[in-house]
C-alpha cells in the first residue's frame, strides 16, 4: 500500500520556524519518523512539501493515480483554501488532514478549517505525533 505525506508552505522551515509552537525536529526528521511507522505498518510512504497551492492541487491530482490514500498537512491554506478542499474531494482517495499545533487554540483565522470538511478526519495539535496517528488512521480507512 502506497501513501503520499503532502507537507504545505513554510513546513520546510519546520525546527527554525516558531519552535515553540511548531517544535524542534527538521522536515527531514519528521519525515524519517513518518518513514519508520509506515514500514512498522507495512505501508510505503512518499513525503512531498509544496509552498504554492496549485502545486499541492496538483500532487493531490497525481497521487489519485499513484496512491491509496494522503496524510495532508495543508499549513496556512487550511484556513481559506478551497481550490485544495476541491482537490482532496474531486480526487476519491481518502485523505486524513494533520496540523502540528492545535489550530483551535490559535489566533481566531486559524481556529477554522475549510479543507476539513473535505478530509476523512483531522488530527491536530499533537505535534510530531499526529502524523504518525494519520498514519495509522489512513491505514486503518483502506483496509490494511
Ligand atoms: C499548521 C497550522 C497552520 O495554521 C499554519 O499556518 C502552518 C502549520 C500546523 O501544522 O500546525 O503552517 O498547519
Amino acid at each position: 500500500m502506497r501513501v503520499l505525506v503532502l507537507h504545505g508552505p513554510n513546513l520546510n522551515l519546520l525546527g527554525e520556524r516558531d519552535p515553540e509552537v511548531y517544535g524542534r525536529q527538521t522536515l527531514d526528521e519528521l519525515n524519517e519518523t513518518i518513514a519508520r511507522e509506515a514500514s512498522a505498518a507495512g505501508a510505503e510512504v512518499c513525503c512531498e512539501q509544496y509552498n504554492g497551492e496549485g502545486q499541492i492541487v496538483d500532487a493531490l491530482h497525481a497521487a489519485r493515480k499513484t496512491y491509496a490514500g494522503v496524510v495532508l498537512n495543508p499549513g496556512a491554506y487550511a484556513h481559506y483554501s478551497y481550490a485544495i478542499a476541491d482537490a482532496v474531494a474531486a480526487i476519491g482517495i481518502p485523505v486524513v488532514e494533520v496540523h502540528l499545533s492545535n489550530i483551535a487554540g490559535r489566533e481566531t483565522f486559524r481556529r477554522t478549517s475549510v479543507t476539513a470538511a473535505a478530509c476523512r478526519g483531522v488530527v491536530s495539535g499533537l505535534g510530531a505525533t499526529g502524523y504518525r496517528l494519520a498514519l495509522r488512521a489512513l491505514i486503518e480507512i483502506l483496509g490494511a
